[in-house]
């Protein structure tokens, strides 16, 4: 489980979910697969000194069918990201790697990086810099349209052209400020009002850089605004809450291919004969089946599903069979 050898797919940023803690581990990113065949997927965030001095191959480690994955590094020191870098680049074959310059979390600005480093162009650009030495593929940085009172479109271009110039070509916009003081993480991810104008006149003043938009995208409609005005979209909390939206998103916005129609019973089936395999090497059931609360959303027995699983795969001695069990209940009710 190395990402593989075979099967490298380029990054796909038309469409793609976003890098979030908790939420975007390899059990969820093999759950979404088995739903959108082509949209990006990325890692949580993973801090170039956990990977220098913690457990390398369990944080890099992927299956090969999650790709394309790109790897998202938290840092702000040159050196330790290279050094990360080329250690992503020694075996994992991650689509890209992603600059985290838009998390206002108090832990992550003690160690000065994530959006306060939007204060700081010139160190961001040494850092993707330093990325693009120790890998050979893409480096790309997912930032905020501006951070407290730097919220002006002057403070953004320059920073976009600071980074653009050291060779990043793609950048992850989420299109609203982050307060460094006085909000909490998910407070900045709701209280700062979205501008999405921002992100379209980047887009227009820089053309051939690839401009990805984030932030409350919850609809198809929303995605094709956004696609008439930038190159990509990246959704987050609406792919946890609502998977399947992944699959009309896939469905529609990629030139349609001849495959067998859509199946949440056949995800089911599959999600079962993962987790058999990764709870017979000891993970726990519920570090799978967490991430599939929402397969059934808006559909009948939808809240059955989820309270199936919530009380019976946290069990200490659960078992993949509890999918199966939570599929009939569900039928049953319906
Ligand atoms: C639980 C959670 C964890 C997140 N973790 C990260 C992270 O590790 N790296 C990052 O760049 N953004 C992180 N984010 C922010 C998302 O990537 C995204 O920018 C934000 O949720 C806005 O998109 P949305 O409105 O589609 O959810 C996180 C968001 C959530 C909800």
């Amino acid at each position: 489980m190395t990402g593989g050898a075979k099967g490298w797919r380029a990054m796909e940023h038309r469409v793609c979910v976003a890098p979030m803690m908790d939420h975007t581990d390899r059990h969820f990113r093999y759950f979404l697969r088995l739903i959108a065949p082509r949209v990006g997927l990325y890692t949580e965030m993973i801090t170039a000194q956990a990977l220098l001095h913690g457990p390398a191959e369990r944080l890099l480690a992927f299956s090969p069918s999650e790709q394309p994955v790109a790897l998202q590094l938290g840092g702000s020191e040159p050196d330790a990201l290279e050094r990360a870098a080329a250690l992503a680049a020694s075996g994992y074959r991650y689509a890209e790697i992603n600059l985290n310059v838009g998390c206002p979390s108090d832990r992550v600005q003690s160690g000065r990086f994530g959006a306060c480093l939007m204060a700081e162009p010139a160190l961001v650009a040494e850092c993707v810099a330093a990325i693009r030495c120790g890998w050979p593929g893409e480096a790309t940085v997912k930032t905020r349209i501006g951070i407290d009172s730097h919220d002006d479109y002057d403070f953004l271009q320059q920073f976009v052209a600071a980074v653009a110039d050291a060779g990043c070509h793609t950048v992850i916009v989420h299109a609203r400020k982050a307060i460094l003081k006085g909000l909490s993480p998910k407070e900045n991810r709701t209280i700062p009002p979205l501008r999405y104008d921002v992100v379209y006149r980047l887009k227009q003043d820089f053309p051939s850089l690839r401009v990805v938009i984030n932030g409350g995208i919850e609809s198809m409609d929303d995605c094709r605004r956004h696609l008439s005005a930038v190159d990509g979209v990246m959704i987050g909390r609406k792919a946890c809450s609502d998977p399947c939206f992944l699959r009309r998103l896939d469905d529609t916005l990629f030139a349609a291919a001849e495959r067998p129609a859509f199946s949440r019973a056949a995800v089911v089936a599959e999600m079962a004969d993962y987790a058999a395999s990764e709870c017979s090497r000891g993970v726990r059931l519920h570090h799978i089946t967490r991430h599939m609360f929402g397969l059934f959303a808006g559909q009948p027995g939808a809240a059955r599903w989820r309270r199936y699983l919530a009380e019976h795969a946290a069990q200490p001695r659960a078992s993949a069979r509890v999918l199966g069990d939570a599929l009939k209940n569900i039928r049953l009710a319906a």
